[in-house]
């Protein structure tokens, strides 16, 4: 027998190890658990059991399925993506099926294999192409070594106008798939033509690796027809597979890394994260020009709580860096500044060797000594003005700490800095208004999962499937008759409970009740438990079927079926005989 691809996949992959790709796990007894990452949550509700390969949320958003399932919510993608994600990671191959009847061959795919056509004909413009062999010494010449270019990708797009173009459609693309992508622009003759020429190209990598955009750096081309500069760097526009509010360059190299070290260290750019990996920092990932979004806090957070920022940090007013900084300090990150040697940015400091590296990032500072050194050495502390300056640049900060000891040492040492009454200080505090980052739970563009909210019947069910795995003996007490309460579902259930299918497999709902009957501890008397359960769930249908006969008597008399009419109120008075007994 053949196995599907989907069984071959699971035999070969550990759920486990799939979901540590993505955020930290923690053991309790025979299972795993986390902070849910498909819904805000402070304590960890969400399961993973390697016995049953299963996973479950048994928080607000109950969620919860196989490695599949658990890709598809976490990447955003289709099955047919999932499947595509998870056969690379088991080595097996899906079979290459005519475009038209594979169903798991989505739209998407075939973006991804312009994406990843793409890089590769970068990567051998590179290594073979006469400017490419220039860009490449180049980059050699910076400090990149051979394994770092090969490890990160980086390749060279010719300048010509449709020179990818061509090997594309060549490949069988349409222009319409590589405008979609982002690789080709249309000119008003609608024809296409190359997004990225005459420029070093670093594909930019999804969490597991795929290529779902670019960026490119100016290399020897610098003045456009108009004689205007070019823009050092262009990238990918938002695209179905990019979105730069969401990527974090180089979270798919960093994150085991992250883990492990439990830090993180931001730079801003593909050559700071590229050249700090290279000196042996693997826990760094970069922004690509942009400020921290919401969403990229919420993927860091699966990984750690204490960020490290080596860049730019232009803490003044409203800068980007700092909502990126205030938004992290709401979300409940650690940060700390990695202060850079005037003029030199990560990638500089890196070439100096790992030894100096290192020290900077020992010695980074905490956010409050930053922003205390930045005004005192911005402005004047012995003017006025100065004063002024530096108060209503510290005074929110110090407003926002939350710890009120922790609050009083910075209003002191902000006294003490400025030369001033201590009164003085704590009354401007008491003035001073900070406003509130938007965080990813106040912003619209998260909706938590929506919650598989269940009826009472079906939460009593669980509770005595439970029990009876918990305490195999309870399932004594249900008689033939019985049955008749529990929903078809959950005869199965108590079935398959009371006669182990031999060497068979379990069901789905039974491997859930079962992580969920690990998970549960129970304090109180479990057959005295079974017996309420049970009463309330007899009790409950019973009321139902009640209702639904008083509603058909009223039916029948309305339709002036007497026979029925008596019928049915017989039925009902038996119920309610029953209902007593
Ligand atoms: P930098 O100007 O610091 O470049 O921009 P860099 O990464 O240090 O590159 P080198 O060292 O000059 O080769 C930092 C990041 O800002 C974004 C890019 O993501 C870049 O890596 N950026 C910069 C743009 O998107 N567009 C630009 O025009 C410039
Ligand atoms: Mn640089």
């Amino acid at each position: 027998m053949i196995n599907s691809p989907v069984e071959d996949i699971k035999n070969r992959l550990d759920l486990v190890d799939i979901i540590r790709g993505y955020i930290k796990l923690q053991k309790a007894g025979a299972n795993y658990r986390a902070v849910c990452p498909f819904h805000n949550e402070k304590k960890p509700s969400f399961f993973v059991s390697p016995a049953r390969q299963i996973w479950h949320c048994f928080g607000s958003c109950s969620e919860g399925g196989d490695m599949f399932k658990f890709v598809m919510k976490v990447e955003g993608v289709e099955f047919g993506d999932a499947l595509r994600i998870l056969a690379q990671k088991a080595g097996v191959e899906l079979k290459k099926q005519d475009p038209k009847s594979a169903s798991w061959r989505t739209e998407r795919q075939r973006l991804y294999e312009i994406t990843s056509l793409a890089s590769r004909f970068f990567e051998t413009q590179l290594e073979q192409s006469i400017v490419g062999k220039e860009a490449k010494k180049y980059l050699l010449d910076r400090g990149m070594s051979e394994e770092t270019i090969k490890k990160w990708k980086i390749g060279y797009s010719p300048d010509v106008w449709q020179g990818l173009y061509n090997f594309l459609t060549g490949k069988g693309y349409r222009g319409d798939e590589i405008e979609r992508v982002g690789l080709a622009l249309k000119a008003r003759t609608g024809r296409h033509y190359d997004r990225f020429r005459g420029r070093i190209v670093f594909p930019i990598f999804d969490l597991s690796s795929q290529i779902v955009g670019f960026g490119g750096r100016v290399f020897k081309q610098t003045k456009r027809h108009d004689g205007q500069e070019e823009a050092k760097y262009i990238n990918s526009p938002a695209t179905p597979l990019y979105d730069k509010s969401r990527i974090l360059y180089g979270l798919n190299k960093a994150g085991i890394e992250i883990r492990k070290n439990d830090k993180c260290i931001l730079v801003e750019g593909y050559m700071d994260a590229i050249m700090v990996n290279q000196a042996g920092f693997e826990n760094v990932v970069a922004t690509s020009g942009t400020a921290l979004t919401p969403y990229q806090l919420r993927i860091l957070k699966r990984y750690s709580d204490n960020l490290l920022t080596a860049f730019d940090m232009d803490l003044a007013g409203n800068s980007a860096t700092k909502r990126g900084i205030d938004l992290a300090q709401a979300e409940g990150f650690n940060i700390k500044i990695v202060t850079m040697p005037e003029g030199k940015d990560p990638a500089d400091v890196a070439l100096e060797g790992s030894e100096k590296l290192k020290e900077l990032v020992d010695n980074a500072k905490s956010i409050h000594d930053f922003y205390f050194d930045n005004a005192f050495s911005k402005y004047d502390k012995n003017t006025l003005d100065g004063k002024r300056d530096i108060s209503k640049t510290l005074l929110p900060v110090i407003k926002k700490i939350p710890n009120k000891i922790e609050q009083t040492i910075w209003v002191q040492s902000l006294t003490k800095g400025l030369g001033v009454k201590e009164e003085d200080v704590l009354e401007e505090l008491a003035k001073t208004k900070v406003e509130q980052a938007e965080t990813y739970n106040s912003s619209k563009n998260n909706n938590p999962p929506a919650g598989g909210r269940k009826t009472r019947k079906e939460m009593l069910e669980e509770r005595l499937a439970i029990l009876i795995i918990k305490h195999p003996e309870n399932a004594n007490l249900i008689k033939q008759e019985d049955l008749k309460v529990f929903s078809l579902a959950m005869v199965n259930v108590i079935d398959s409970l009371k006669h182990p299918p031999a060497g068979g497999k379990e069901s789905d709902k039974l491997n859930y009740l079962k992580l969920k009957a690990d998970i549960e501890i129970l304090d109180i008397d479990p057959e005295q438990e079974f017996r309420n359960c049970f009463e309330e769930l007899t009790m409950l249908v019973v009321k139902d079927s009640l209702n639904n006969i008083s509603r058909e008597i009223k039916q029948a008399e309305q339709d002036e079926n007497f026979t029925k009419v008596e019928e049915l109120t017989n039925n009902f008075k038996n119920l309610c005989q029953e209902r007593k007994s």
